[in-house]
């Protein structure tokens, strides 16, 4: 028999109206929890032992021991909830009540602080040392601070973790026994990002991932709860092998998740130094990149000039010190169009008359540059031009700039590279933001120099259309 989750649901609702919640309270609706326990592959032993920590008012444990029951009556459960809330516990321990009465089943609240618990600063509790099974989890979602204890303690464990919910993945993943998995709902952001790094790393090597669930639209899973943060359900498996990853995603007008599977070497790029956790279209074209802008000895940076600190030396008028200013606004298609003729325009000229504003001068050169901020309706995320002036030049803080880059055609051929369909859906695959950081470029993969100077060669750096690029970039390989 399984668990009828709908008086758990009715205690999600009615504890998230009577409490003050928190930061990162926020309960899991009983449609996600399900989905979450869905994403499991159940093992078939005669006990299984399961972890739900921060488990709030219990509806992720009583989602997965309900399906357990249904899938395997006839293994037995014993599930463990962790909170540290105490305005939580009656609310949880009548859901733990409802799961503890099935046949086979037993539950047990430990109120506690997980993370400094369990992971041995504050003591730890008997309950938690055998492994577990299967983990499911939403944890809280809050930044951590270099000196928090929480982050301290995790350091024990040889991972950073700069927020709460990888705090607790990280400590969840270690308390599963091996071939054992972890299922969390979780904001995306760990999956690029300097930030994020290590946890990555950890995760990566300790863990398979199996499963990504996204959603077409961000309010779907806590609709009720007006959280906005982009949402991620991710399963791993512990100390398993990397294989193929099965992509789920949640479209806005379809109660049936999309599935399809991807090679693991499209979701973790084996050049990506920094490891960003991609999910690749269904589609996850070939693309005739391996390499890195480091490999290519290409430096790249965000505009040096921050203009409203700069304000003196950002001129109307040139001088005679003076240099080009380039803003997004001087991007036309493919090049840099200087000084841009436009009624309302951003000041063209930069002062280098002293110390300070000498430093935020590039040496002559020919350069690529990339807009760091992109407007929703823009068809593509990357858009890049290439600078081919003869002095010294100054680029504004909303650009990135890679370069300088000797081969007029090597520049040329990295911006048909940059403004193609195939990098754009790359791109897309790490980032749901319209932010394009120094840090992203340097991930990307790019072309050798040589198929990048095959395709910049004979041609000019103005834009031909996209459909002419996309063709370049996938015929011309
Ligand atoms: C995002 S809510 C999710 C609750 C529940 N798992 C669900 O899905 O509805 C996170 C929960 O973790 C609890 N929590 C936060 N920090 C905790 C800690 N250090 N140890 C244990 N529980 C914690 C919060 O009180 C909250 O109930």
């Amino acid at each position: 028999m399984s668990l009828d989750l709908s008086f758990a649901e009715q205690r999600r609702i009615s504890t998230a109206g009577s409490i003050t919640a928190e930061a990162g309270q926020v309960f899991t609706p009983r449609v996600a929890a399900i989905l979450l326990a869905s994403m499991l592959d159940l093992p078939d032993p005669k006990r299984l032992r399961i972890l739900d920590p921060g488990a709030g008012t219990g509806i992720l444990g009583a989602a997965l021991v309900s399906l357990i029951r249904e899938a395997r009556p006839g293994t037995s459960v014993e599930l463990v909830a962790v909170e540290r809330d105490s305005r939580l516990i009656p609310a949880l321990g009548e859901t733990l009540h409802e799961v503890d009465s099935l046949a086979n089943v037993s539950a047990s609240i430990i109120e506690a602080d997980y993370l400094l618990d369990e992971s041995g600063l504050l003591g730890g509790h008997e309950a938690l040392d055998d492994p577990f099974d299967l983990v499911i989890m939403n944890p809280p979602y809050s930044k951590l601070a270099a000196g928090a204890p929480e982050r301290l303690a995790l350091r024990q464990l040889g991972v950073e973790a700069p927020n709460l919910y990888a705090a607790f993945m990280a400590l969840g993943l270690s308390q599963l026994r091996p071939g054992g998995q972890l299922v969390a709902i979780v904001p995306r952001s760990f999956m690029n990002g300097t930030y994020f790094e290590s946890f990555r790393r950890f995760l990566l090597n300790r863990s398979a991932l199996r499963r990504i669930h996204t959603f077409e639209s961000r309010n779907t899973v806590f609709r009720d709860s007006g959280v906005l943060q982009e949402s991620v359900i991710v399963t791993l498996e512990a100390g398993g092998k990397p294989g193929p990853v099965d992509i789920g995603v949640s479209l806005t007008n379809d109660p049936v998740p999309h599935h399809y599977t991807v090679d693991y070497e499209k979701v973790v790029l084996p050049t990506d130094v920094h490891k960003f956790i991609r999910i690749p279209d269904e589609h996850g074209e070939d693309i005739p990149a391996d390499k890195t802008l480091a490999e290519l000895g290409l430096s790249v940076a965000t505009g040096r000039v921050v203009d409203f600190r700069a304000r003196s030396y950002c001129l109307e008028n040139s001088g005679d010190e003076t240099v080009p200013l380039i803003y997004p606004g001087n991007f036309n298609s493919g090049v840099i169009t200087w000084p841009r003729g436009m009624k309302r325009q951003k000041p063209q000229h930069f002062d280098a008359r002293d110390d300070f504003s000498r430093k935020q001068v590039h040496a002559p050169g020919r350069y690529v540059v990339v807009k760091r901020f992109s407007a929703k309706e823009e068809p593509r995320r990357v858009v890049a031009a290439v600078w081919d002036g003869e002095g010294p030049v100054a680029f504004e803080n909303k650009t990135n700039v890679i370069g300088p880059i000797p081969d007029a055609a090597v520049a040329i051929g990295l911006s048909i590279w940059l403004n193609s369909g195939p990098l754009d859906r790359l791109f897309r695959t790490f980032s749901g933001h319209t932010q394009v950081n120094a840090g992203d470029l340097r991930t990307l993969p790019i072309p050798d120099e040589d198929t990048l100077r095959k395709w910049g060669c004979d041609r000019e750096p103005e834009l031909l259309g996209q459909d002419e690029i996309d063709r370049i970039v996938t015929e011309e390989a």
